[in-house]
């Protein structure tokens, strides 16, 4: 149980470097109690430092496994200045009632302006022409060279960056078509179509840009490859797992593609010590990058605005919204109430109990909201200033509670 905290008590734990966006959001919100460490922590460490911990933000390296987080007694929420959180066991912060952030639209455009300009570096043949003149070659020819306007670039995936990609690819005079799950809004001229084979039957190029869920694994083999048009192009900056590269290497062997850009792939090495191993390697027509699609300085910057203004809503208001594992409630702050945020196993009955608790003591509630996610359930409920200190001795005998905390 806590009450309110003073914001100089509240303590951010931030590792791994995150960028000066993150302090300057989190001081400019009246939190100085930061310790801000450049470096991931080994375990044995990191347990020593999250146990004072309020808040943890982190990136890719550290691991925030279920006997990490049960050393964390403070922790109140968990920040992953990136866009994955596989790092984290949500599970378990879930149900140690710890709520997990992370950035998922920072580095949308930076992947967007990636795959224009590899369309535009294959249809010139530039890897191939770049490869040769690096091994001391002069290959000065327009054969198969292009520009991209007026050809049809077919978007697999029209989500935030399949939409963001087809607004710039239309600004280059491209068509654009896509193929999505879903029935979205085009953007611009951008025509949706009704299947991928008839995308892939099409489109000059394909791009994918979908998550990797089931639907969308090997969407991409030898039946799709023989699909699309002769002496088209491939590119996949969304997920591994979504292409059978063996596959798209034999269609690149046959000429049936003409060139490939691949950021992604089934089996990425852990470290740059490690060697990158693909049947892709061999071909001078495959632009091939590290999974740095969304690897820019200003996605950087975007992931520090971006994770730590949660963090702000958070501590200050008990706003969830967009947190991975964790019921999202947000509602805006009644005047002259206290807020109270009690986080609860998620069983039959417990708001009602709640509700007869605090009409037994007379509590009037200005506004409440209850969402649940697994087995955690979080109310955020606005009482009257002077009722808080009652509502929060109700609060305590609800044998349900995780975890409760009161906002003033
Ligand atoms: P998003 O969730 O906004 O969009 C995905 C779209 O795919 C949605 O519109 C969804 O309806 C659609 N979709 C789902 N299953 C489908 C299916 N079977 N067939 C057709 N459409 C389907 O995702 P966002 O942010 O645009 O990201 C797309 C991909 O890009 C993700 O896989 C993500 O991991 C990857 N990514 C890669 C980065 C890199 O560094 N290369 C950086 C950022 C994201």
């Amino acid at each position: 149980m806590a009450l309110s905290l003073q914001k100089d008590k509240i303590r951010f734990l931030l590792l791994e470097g995150l960028h000066d966006n993150a302090l300057k959001v989190l001081e400019d919100a009246g939190y100085h109690n930061i310790e801000n460490i450049s470096h991931a922590l080994d375990k044995e460490e990191l347990i020593e430092k999250i146990k004072d911990a309020h808040f943890i933000g982190i990136r890719s390296r550290t691991q925030l496994t279920r006997d990490v987080l049960e050393h964390a007694n403070k922790l109140i929420g968990i920040g992953c200045f990136c866009i994955g959180t596989n790092q984290v066991d949500l599970d378990a912060a879930r149900d140690l009632g710890i709520p997990v952030f992370n950035a998922p639209f920072s580095n949308t455009r930076s992947v967007a302006e990636l795959v224009l300009a590899e369309a535009i570096m294959l249809y010139r043949g530039i890897p191939e022409k770049n490869a040769t003149v690096h091994r001391g070659g002069w290959g000065k020819s327009a054969t198969n060279s292009h520009e991209v306007r007026g050809k049809t670039i077919g978007i697999v995936g029209y989500g935030s960056i399949g939409s963001q990609l087809s607004v710039l690819a239309e600004s280059f005079g491209m068509k654009v078509i896509y193929h999505d799950a879903v029935t979205k809004l085009p953007l611009g001229n951008a025509v949706q179509v009704g299947s991928l084979e008839e995308l892939l039957s099409m489109a000059d190029i394909v791009t994918l840009h979908v998550p990797d869920v089931p639907s969308t694994r090997y969407m991409m083999k030898a039946e799709q490859f023989a699909q699309m048009k002769e002496g088209s192009y491939f590119i996949n900056a969304a997920r591994g797992t979504c292409v059978e590269i063996d596959d798209l290497a034999d269609a690149l062997e046959s000429g049936k593609i003409l060139g490939a850009a691949i950021d992604v792939f089934p089996k990425e090495p852990k470290s740059a010590d490690e060697e990158f191993e693909s049947p892709l390697r061999k071909f001078d027509n495959v632009i091939l990058t590290p999974h740095i699609g969304g690897s820019t300085q200003e996605a950087q910057a975007n992931i520090g605005l971006e994770v730590a203004d949660k963090f702000v809503r958070y501590s200050d208001q008990g706003d969830t919204a967009t947190a991975v594992n964790f019921p999202e409630v947000s509602i805006p702050f009644k005047e002259n109430s206290h807020r109270l945020l009690h986080i609860h196993k998620n069983v039959p009955g417990v708001l009602s109990q709640i509700n007869r608790l605090f009409a037994e003591a007379g509590i009037n509630i200005l506004a409440q909201s209850l969402m649940t996610e697994g087995d955690v359930g979080y109310l955020v409920m606005d009482v009257d200033y002077n009722d808080s200190t009652a509502a929060l001795d109700q609060l305590k005998d609800v044998e349900e509670t995780i975890r409760v905390r009161i906002l003033f």
